[in-house]
């Protein structure tokens, strides 16, 4: 195969990709056949909270709203966030987040715009369980280096389901990719420090392999922002790539990751200007 050949090849495949997410973040859910019954529960929260949305068949799969159409708040697009943060999860092989979508569907002369989740069927959340199995626990740790990247700010253990069967599901996930305007895009959850304080990630093939995945597929996870999420979307790409950039020159170094949190800000802010200055 000559290189032009080879070119026009990988062309193909990531227009047929492309295709696939595009189709994948816009869907609807009127080919699941009928709707037994929406079930609404005040306690959710927000002026209209999440609902499930319960099929003939058995499945179901919870509503969440376009805010913005609700409050008169410049909340950012989340139902977007919930699906890119599905679709990202794809790209990195984690395997964790249920799939999710945007609709813009009427139920009965309601109209339903907002994200739609698979509804995970007879979970647990993590205050619920005695303790993580193994594989829990693994994924779990991808989980820890997945958010940070994201920049997820709501990931507490009830965000995270679990159904006996090694599998956990991370759930609501629209809080991330810059969520408020004038976030602090150094900003993150410590707990991802605690754990590579506590682990040598170099002894950890589930976790190099996650970090060198997310800087493989750098390209691709910029792109889905740029095309789909038009809010904070220069500060969004600026903050996932420079903590990519940030955990692989980590591991390059082949030394143990920082514990100070001051020191991760700084490294995070090095790469933000190094990232700034290449664009120049
Ligand atoms: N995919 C899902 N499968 C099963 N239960 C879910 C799912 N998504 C949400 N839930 C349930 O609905 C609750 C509210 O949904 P969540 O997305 O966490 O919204 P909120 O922003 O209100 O916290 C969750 O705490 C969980 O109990
Ligand atoms: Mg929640």
């Amino acid at each position: 195969m000559d290189k032009q050949e080879i070119t026009n090849k990988k062309n193909d495949s990531d227009s047929i990709r492309e295709e696939g997410i595009k189709a994948g973040i816009f869907g609807s859910i009127k080919d699941r056949g009928e709707v037994d019954q929406v079930v609404r529960d005040r306690l959710m929260g927000g002026p209209r909270g999440p609902e499930k949305i319960i099929f003939k068949d058995g499945s179901a799969v919870i509503f969440k709203c376009d805010v913005r159409r609700y409050w008169k708040a410049q909340n950012p697009d989340t139902p977007i966030r919930e699906a890119i943060v599905y679709q990202i999860d794809k790209i990195v092989g984690l395997g964790a987040v249920p799939k999710t979508m945007v609709i813009d569907d009427m139920i009965d002369n309601v109209r339903y715009d907002g994200s739609v989740q698979e509804w995970i069927k007879g979970a647990k959340d993590g205050y619920q369980i005695e303790r993580f199995t193994y594989e829990e626990k693994k994924i779990f740790e991808q989980l820890k280096i997945f958010d940070f990247v994201i920049g997820n700010s709501d990931r507490h253990l009830g965000n995270v389901l679990f159904t006996g069967d090694d599998k956990l599901h991370a759930i609501d996930n629209g809080a991330c990719l810059i969520i408020e305007k004038d976030e602090d895009i150094l900003s993150f959850s410590d707990s991802i420090i605690h754990f590579f304080s506590r682990h040598v990630v170099h002894d950890m093939p589930h976790i190099v392999e996650f970090i060198e995945k997310f800087y493989y597929s750098k390209d691709m996870i910029l792109n889905l922002i740029d095309k789909y999420i038009h809010d904070n979307t220069e500060l969004a790409k600026l903050m996932v790539e420079s903590r990519i950039n940030y955990l692989h020159n980590m591991l390059k170094r082949d030394r143990p990751f920082s514990r100070k949190y001051r020191e991760w800000r700084k490294g995070l802010q090095e790469e933000i200007q190094d990232i700034l200055k290449k664009r120049k």
